[in-house]
């Protein structure tokens, strides 16, 4: 069975499907949205030896050219954008063609921020293959690439026309890169729906396992929640903001581990959420009782919790506060922090004491040694 979530956008609406078995009818749920039968497919080299051969398979008799970029955070730099629009246009995609974004969140962010600027905006259809790229950068629009200077700060707003969510590419992602995206399917329950944390607690370990029909209900619930969110608040002038819980801290520990394989994105979102949460009860805005489940969880599940699963050396506090200066969250020269008054009710403040911050961040140090 195939879930529908729709991103109710007006004229810039889509629809997110989700469900087993996508792959092999892309053709068939792609072909309305083409003028020519013919589409252009940006992968990276991992997922393209797993899965490029099936979705030529199920695109059907239409044409298909392919690029094939290097795998990693690092392909999400100007170098790799500059082929790919080039590429694009050496293969001659038209304005009103369509460009497949074949990946997880590097390959959607770089291939829908190329289409952004392709002669001035050509639609896109994203085709997320990691559990992170299905429950969050497939979905609402954000596209863009990394700066030397940091992260996600080169970018554009296109929204995707289509989303295909196949829960079935799940299945031959690593174990780590699996439980990094569950860090992102976590946070909806822990900002928004003390509901579905609960089924996570539940239902987590099973899911991890492999049961399609639980990973399928958990992608389903994420990307509801974020297109909901989205649909309030396209540009993060307010609400959208939520969806940051666990980034503040998150983007800084990925700083500080220099984007590496010591920490991928969803791990250091797992470790955010668990400070966000212990630095809102040490604010007294939630109970003792919530950092501890927060926490429980995410342990249960052998994700990374705190600075203590972190390998090798991390700045001192005061460090890491002026690493996390450097997000884009900052404005007008303060952080700003999604904190809790409890599980499933995060809310946007600025009003973050720096001594609080600064206690959180010593005392997760000390954990360390
Ligand atoms: N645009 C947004 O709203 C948004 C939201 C969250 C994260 N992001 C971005 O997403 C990126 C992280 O995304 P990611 O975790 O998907 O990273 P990724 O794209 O690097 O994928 C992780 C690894 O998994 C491999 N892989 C992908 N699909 C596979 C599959 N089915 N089987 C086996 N291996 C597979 C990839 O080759 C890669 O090595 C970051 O750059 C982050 O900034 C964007």
């Amino acid at each position: 069975m195939v879930d529908i979530v729709s991103v109710e956008l007006g004229a810039r609406a889509y629809q997110v499907r989700i469900g087993a078995g996508l792959l092999a009818r892309a053709g068939a749920e792609i072909a309305p949205l083409l003028r020519r039968p013919r589409v252009a497919v940006v992968t990276d080299e991992t997922v393209g030896a797993l899965h490029l051969a099936a979705l030529r398979a199920g695109l059907g008799d239409m044409e298909m050219v392919s690029l094939t970029l290097p795998a990693g955070e690092s392909t999400k730099s100007w170098p790799h954008f500059t082929h790919t629009v080039e590429w694009l246009l050496e293969q001659k995609v038209e304005r009103k063609d369509i460009v497949i974004a074949f990946g997880g969140g590097v390959i959607g962010d770089l291939v829908g921020f190329a289409a952004s600027v392709l002669r001035r905006g050509v639609r896109f259809v994203q085709i997320p293959t990691t559990l992170l790229a299905q429950v969050d950068s497939s979905v609402g629009g954000k596209t863009g690439i990394n700066a030397p200077s940091g992260k996600n700060l080169i970018g554009a707003f296109h929204q995707p026309s289509l989303v295909l969510a196949d829960i079935d590419l799940l299945g031959t992602l690593t174990p780590r890169d699996f439980l990094a995206g569950y860090g992102e399917v976590a946070k909806y329950g822990l900002l928004g729906s003390a509901d579905f944390f609960d089924w996570l607690e539940t239902n987590g370990p099973a899911l991890a396992k492999g049961d399609t029909a639980l990973r399928q209900e958990a992608v389903r619930r994420s990307v509801q929640m974020k297109a909901d969110i989205v649909a309030r608040d396209e540009t993060e002038e307010g609400d959208r903001a939520l969806l940051n819980l666990g980034h503040t801290f998150g983007h800084a520990l990925e700083s500080a581990t220099g984007y590496s394989s010591r920490l991928l994105h969803g791990e250091g979102v797992s470790i955010g959420c668990a400070l966000a949460f212990e630095l809102s009860q040490k604010l007294g805005l939630c109970a003792q009782e919530a950092p501890s489940r927060v926490r429980a969880h995410l342990r249960a599940m052998g994700m990374k919790t705190d600075l203590a699963d972190i390998e090798g050396p991390l700045p001192d506090a005061e460090g890491l506060i002026a690493l996390m200066a450097q997000d884009k969250k900052v404005l007008d020269g303060k952080l700003r922090f999604i904190l809790a008054r409890g599980i499933g009710e995060a809310f946007v403040t600025s009003d973050v004491p720096r001594d609080t911050l600064k206690t959180v961040l010593e005392e997760a140090l000390g954990r360390r040694r």
